[in-house]
């Protein structure tokens, strides 16, 4: 099989942040995908209906009318609930994204006291009541920085530790939710997806999570591009995430969290978390299916319908094609006034599939 033709895929958790880098980096996503949840992540968060709207218009803006951007309310202990539901009413919020207070990138503003929840009674329990009549998504930053004993966690288990303390309650507390677990890396967000996984679950999986384990992340000293949250982990959850997209599910989805960063930010004020893989988002995809030996179908699957089936969203009748050649994923963007700004891409050599472009 030298072309492949897959149906135009979705992203389903990408941050285009603002102004001149925001010009720079939609047009990479918009040229790969029909629609992308765009995480609500800026300075100052997305928190009001006018703001969201705006962001819509900048980001289509930037990309061109054929580009749907799906904007979420940033999650924060102050979100007024009655802007978010009329947002949510109105469709200027696709949902709310929940971050834990100070877990990745701008994530100060988000929530301090996890257990307000599941907490009856609370503004933030309401706020995810509130996605049920709405048919709001609620997206997790599926980790923990604390315990319930208030002991920092590791950041190695601060997943592991959402997903067996954090996420059944929430379940539990809102049993007709639909969540998403955003970015998953280990083999116990990938086992708690399998048993619940559904109409009220899926997880996203981003391509550099399926791509490298933490060997490659430490090989040779430090490598910046590759620092991310949650961070990547040991082999043994690399491979559990594999199986995962081996068994073809429909409550697994790609969600790229191509994340840029100024190269600054990520070589010398180090170090800023995020992939920035936006560029050859398709082509990473690629590769790691064909890493894990998935078929066209599986892949087509998990690229462009799984997501859009979960969100209810029909995703429009157009095709990508992917010729085979090898190539090395290298460069940056400028996107400011001076020459070094710019943002490098996530490096990754001998990718195998390429993206056609008419
Ligand atoms: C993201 C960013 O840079 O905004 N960073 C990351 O490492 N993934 C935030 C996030 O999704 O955690
Ligand atoms: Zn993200």
């Amino acid at each position: 099989m030298d072309t492949m033709k897959i149906l135009k895929p979705f992203d389903a958790h990408v941050h285009l942040r603002d102004g001149e880098l925001l010009r720079a980096v939609v047009p990479f996503t918009a040229r790969q995908c029909w629609g992308a949840i765009a995480e609500p992540n800026l300075k100052p968060p997305i928190t009001t209906r006018a703001q969201a709207r705006s962001y819509a218009d900048r980001i289509t803006a930037a990309a061109g009318p054929d580009f749907v951007p799906f904007v979420l309310a940033y999650f924060t202990d102050t979100l007024d609930p009655q802007e978010f539901v009329d947002g949510l009413t109105e469709g200027d919020f696709f949902g709310v994204k929940f971050y834990p207070r100070g877990a990745t990138t701008n994530s100060e503003n988000g929530i301090e006291d996890v257990s307000l929840l599941w907490t009856r009674g609370t503004r933030q329990f309401d706020i995810i009541e509130a996605t049920k009549t709405t048919r709001g998504v609620v997206q997790l930053h599926g980790e923990a920085n604390f315990t319930k004993g208030g002991e920092e966690l590791d950041p190695y288990d601060k997943e592991t530790y959402f997903y067996t303390e954090i996420m059944p309650r929430l379940q539990d507390a809102h049993p007709q939710v639909k969540f998403s677990g955003e970015h998953i890396t280990t083999s116990e967000a990938a086992a708690y997806a399998r048993k619940n996984g559904g109409e009220y679950f899926g997880v996203s999986v981003t391509a550099h999570h399926l791509l490298i384990d933490r060997r490659d992340v430490y090989r040779g000293g430090y490598h910046p591009h590759s620092f991310c949250l949650p961070v990547v982990k040991r082999v043994r959850h690399t491979e559990a995430l594999h199986e995962l997209l081996y068994g073809d599910h429909s409550f697994v989805w790609a969600g790229s969290d191509s994340a840029p960063h100024d190269w600054k930010n990520k070589e010398s004020e180090c170090c800023s978390g995020g992939v920035f893989s936006a560029p050859a988002m398709v082509e990473l995809y690629a590769q790691a299916a064909e890493n894990i030996g998935l078929q066209k179908l599986a892949l087509e699957r998990f690229l462009s319908r799984n997501a859009p089936a979960f969100y209810t969203l029909t995703p429009p009748q157009e095709y990508i094609t992917l010729e085979k050649t090898l190539w090395d994923f290298l460069g940056h963007i400028e996107y400011g006034d001076s020459p070094t700004d710019y943002v490098r891409y996530w490096d990754y050599p001998e990718l195998k599939w390429r993206m056609k472009y008419d």
